[in-house]
């Protein structure tokens, strides 16, 4: 007998000095992906599923700053047939991930755990980067990163094309319609790619919105344009709107919709300007008001995972990711790198029956750091006994 759906397990230190070495079954590995710039552009195109041997990796956290206790995701038979734990079970739900362009990001991690509980797997990518997206996944190039905890590589049934800042044609502006890196692709605003799903595959169960953008992040808010301020609204706020809007009347009741957001919504983060604090704010409250709306007429639960800093490629053009992950490092209360399986696994969570009563919620995903009042590595408390992981336990 299988057992069903993706069971959670941690790796166990297999040494316990301050060198750590840990084991996974599986591991996300960094590809380096260019900006997609002056690209010809195709229309939605198909990767099939294949299996592969476990691939396994050896984690060497030579410090601190490496230490992991790694959550994997887990899927598999327990040896008398029986299954074991609590299961997260997606198998027959289909699942749409808005924001994938490459292996790095939330968006990637969350549809490898919606793919080892069982789901299938659709993905919008960005028009610009959608060539080089389909480039390297047709040429193997995420192939290790595909690799799921039973050893199969996560099969993406469909990519489409989508740009969510535009909800129909007749809201595309015409240098957008004539530029170069919107050219060959096709149907890619919301209401287009909502109906081409529809078309395609009839309904959905879950919708992922792991997307954002904000043109002036890197001016603080006094010196942002209104311009800047309402891309950035349009891109990382009402972008969720419109595609819950638009997906609504193909998702099937009792299904779920999760975005990511950032603790710069409720806190003061300086870096993390240009009106994208605003934009993750007004995403959080809608979060609430969409899981009355969508909850109400639709039986669809609304929630956003507040996740912690993660060296994605859209983090790094913000320019001081590094920092945050070091700041989150010296001050969070678990004193480890944050994973982005970790955020896929709270996303598969949410999307699953398990979290059938929780709608309208923020999850932290950020080893506590949101908790925190103060940041401890501060000069003033060095007087104080902070307790900190010095690696031996
Ligand atoms: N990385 C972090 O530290 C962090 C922390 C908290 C929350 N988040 C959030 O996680 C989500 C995913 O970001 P990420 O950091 O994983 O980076 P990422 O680069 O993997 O994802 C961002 C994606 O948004 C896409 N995108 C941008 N504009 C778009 C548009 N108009 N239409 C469609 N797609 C568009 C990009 O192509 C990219 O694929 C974002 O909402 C981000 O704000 C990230």
């Amino acid at each position: 007998m299988v057992v069903s759906g993706l069971q959670i397990a941690a790796a166990v230190p297999c040494a316990s000095s301050s060198r750590r070495v840990y084991k996974t079954r599986a591991a996300i590995l960094g590809v380096d992906m260019k900006a997609a710039s002056q690209l010809k552009l195709t229309s939605s195109y198909h990767i099939s599923s294949a299996s592969a041997r476990p691939f396994i990796r050896t984690f060497t956290c030579t410090s601190k700053k490496f230490s992991k206790v790694v959550t994997k995701a887990m899927s598999g038979t327990t040896e008398e047939g029986i299954a074991s734990g609590l299961p997260i079970d997606l198998r027959g739900k289909r699942a749409f991930i808005a924001g994938i362009a490459d292996d790095n990001g939330y968006g990637w991690a969350i549809a490898k755990s919606l793919a080892a509980a069982g789901a299938e797997i659709l993905i919008g990518t960005w028009v610009p980067a959608l060539n080089i997206f389909e480039t390297s996944l047709k040429r193997g190039k995420f192939d290790e990163s595909r690799v799921l905890p039973d050893g199969s590589l996560m099969n993406i049934t469909k990519v489409y094309a989508l740009d969510a800042v535009y909800d129909n044609l007749e809201d595309v502006p015409e240098d957008v319609k004539t530029n170069k890196r919107y050219a060959g692709a096709s149907n890619w605003t919301v209401q287009e790619v909502a109906e081409s799903v529809r078309n395609d595959f009839g309904s959905i169960d879950i919708l992922v919105h792991s997307l954002a953008n904000g043109p002036e992040v890197s001016k603080p808010l006094l010196e942002t344009s209104r311009n800047g301020y309402l891309a950035a609204m349009s891109a990382s706020s009402y972008s969720f709107v419109s595609l819950l809007k638009h997906f609504v009347p193909i998702m099937n009741p009792g299904g779920a919709s999760i975005s990511l957001t950032y603790i710069a919504s409720e806190r003061i983060i300086p870096g993390y300007g240009g009106g994208m604090s605003s934009a993750k704010s007004a995403l959080q409250s809608d979060t609430r008001v969409l899981a009355f709306e969508a909850g109400r007429r639709h039986k669809i639960r609304v929630n956003t995972i507040s996740a912690g800093p993660l060296g994605s490629r859209a983090a790094k053009a913000i320019g001081f990711i590094d920092m945050m992950i070091d700041y989150s490092l010296a001050n969070a209360p678990l004193q480890k790198e944050l994973l982005a399986d970790e955020v896929g696994n709270a996303a598969a969570f949410l999307a699953s029956p398990l979290a059938s009563a929780i709608t309208g919620t923020v999850l932290y995903v950020d080893n506590g750091l949101h908790a925190m009042g103060v940041g401890v590595d501060s000069l003033i408390f060095q007087d104080l006994n902070v307790p900190k992981d010095d690696g031996k336990s």
